[in-house]
């Protein structure tokens, strides 16, 4: 069981996955047909990131295959069958804002795509495990019901609730609020993804994460929220906050301190887990302290201006819980904090600029 199978590989997860379990000795099999450019427009490609795949990990192997294409996933897991020991879940649309322009395809590619490669791997390969990037926009607007309160920099949890201390935990229903369409979907996808779990006994992961983020995001304005922040920050390009006079507050964890957490699932395998995953207390901001750690370390001025509408769905506070995973693997640990992580940001899109 040597093969890893990687939807969405050139995407941010994606492409931390490819490399990660490719140092581990899996042959890595990715599949992305760059959908992110169609979503988001040129500027959102991962093209490039495909091709640095390509160029760097040894017998990383392409497929520019949607996964919505019933018959051509079929035929990639026939071909390696029962040697797939592992299929990380990581292409979608990721927009909440996009969903709403065109539902059905942000459901074909969310939901539909999901079930087609839970079948695919109940044929082909049921002991796999099956890691799945859900998201914590599952849970819709109910965080916003929580007794918030407004401090200067950033909103809070008030001090006596039991999410004070650690965050939001699992427990937290995904029912009765509103979730964009983007959440809708994903919440179908959860629910398929934790089903092969308990129904047909799959070794099923289901990662509802806050923010990931990390120096790989192709950053756009409608997703990949810190990446895009610093290209605004440093080019001058305008950036808009939306709503709650920029105190909202979401939690952010490095790509590698998720890829992590998937390397533990792989190595000990549970069924129909559900974990919310993020920065949780050891990473988190709000929207005005993002803009100034981006200004710190760029050394420039943002040009940025607000919006009293906030948008659709959005959470006024997140942070992840994440002491579910830690229990089941306590060896697990974060290597990054916020700083570093928006330094390396920074410095990869220096990077880039340099060779585009
Ligand atoms: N980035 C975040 O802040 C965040 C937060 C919570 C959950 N998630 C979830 O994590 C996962 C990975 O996020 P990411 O930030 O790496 O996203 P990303 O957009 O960087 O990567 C996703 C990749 O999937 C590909 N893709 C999209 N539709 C496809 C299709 N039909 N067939 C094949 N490939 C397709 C895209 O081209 C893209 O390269 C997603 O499921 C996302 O919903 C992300």
């Amino acid at each position: 069981m040597s093969i890893c199978i990687v939807t969405g590989a050139s995407g941010l997860i994606g492409a931390e996955s490819v490399r990660h379990f490719a140092r581990l000795g899996l042959t890595v099999v990715g599949i992305d047909n760059d959908m992110r450019r169609y979503f988001f427009g040129d500027g959102a490609s991962t093209a490039w990131s495909r091709r640095q795949l390509e160029q760097e990990v040894p017998g990383y192997v392409h497929h520019g295959i949607d996964i919505r294409d019933e018959a051509g996933i079929g035929a990639l897991f026939a071909e390696y069958g029962s040697d797939i020991g592992l299929i990380i879940h990581c292409a979608s649309q990721p927009s909440h804002d996009w969903a709403a322009r065109e539902p059905m395809t942000d459901f074909s590619v969310n939901a539909t795509g999901t079930l087609v490669l839970l079948e695919a791997t109940r044929k082909h390969c049921p002991d796999a495990v099956f890691v799945f990037t859900s998201t914590n926009k599952v849970y819709g607007d109910t965080p916003n019901r929580l007794p918030l309160v407004e401090l200067e920099r950033r909103y809070e949890v008030a001090e006596d609730h039991p999410y004070h201390a650690h965050g939001i935990d699992e427990s937290m229903s995904i029912d009765q609020s509103k979730h964009s369409l983007f959440g809708a979907s994903k919440v179908a996808a959860d629910v398929l993804v934790q089903e092969y779990g308990r129904y047909f006994g799959m070794k099923t992961a289901v990662f509802r994460g806050g923010c990931l983020t990390g120096p790989g995001h192709s950053g756009a304005e409608l997703h990949g929220f810190l990446s895009y922040l610093m290209q605004c920050a440093m080019t001058g390009n305008h950036y808009t906050v939306y709503g709650y006079r920029g105190k909202q507050v979401r939690d952010n964890i490095h790509c590698h301190d998720l890829v992590t957490c998937f390397e533990h699932v792989w190595r000990a395998p549970r069924v129909g887990e559900v974990y919310n995953i993020g920065g949780s207390r050891h990473a988190n901001c709000s929207m005005l302290e993002a803009i100034e750690m981006c200004e710190r370390i760029t050394g420039r001025t943002m040009n940025w201006s607000y919006n009293e509408t906030n948008r659709a769905g959005d959470h006024i506070w997140w942070i992840s819980d994440v002491r579910k995973f830690q229990a089941h693997y306590p060896g697990w640990r974060y290597e990054y904090d916020l700083e570093q992580t928006l330094v390396q940001i920074h410095d990869e899109l220096v990077r880039r600029a340099r060779t585009a």
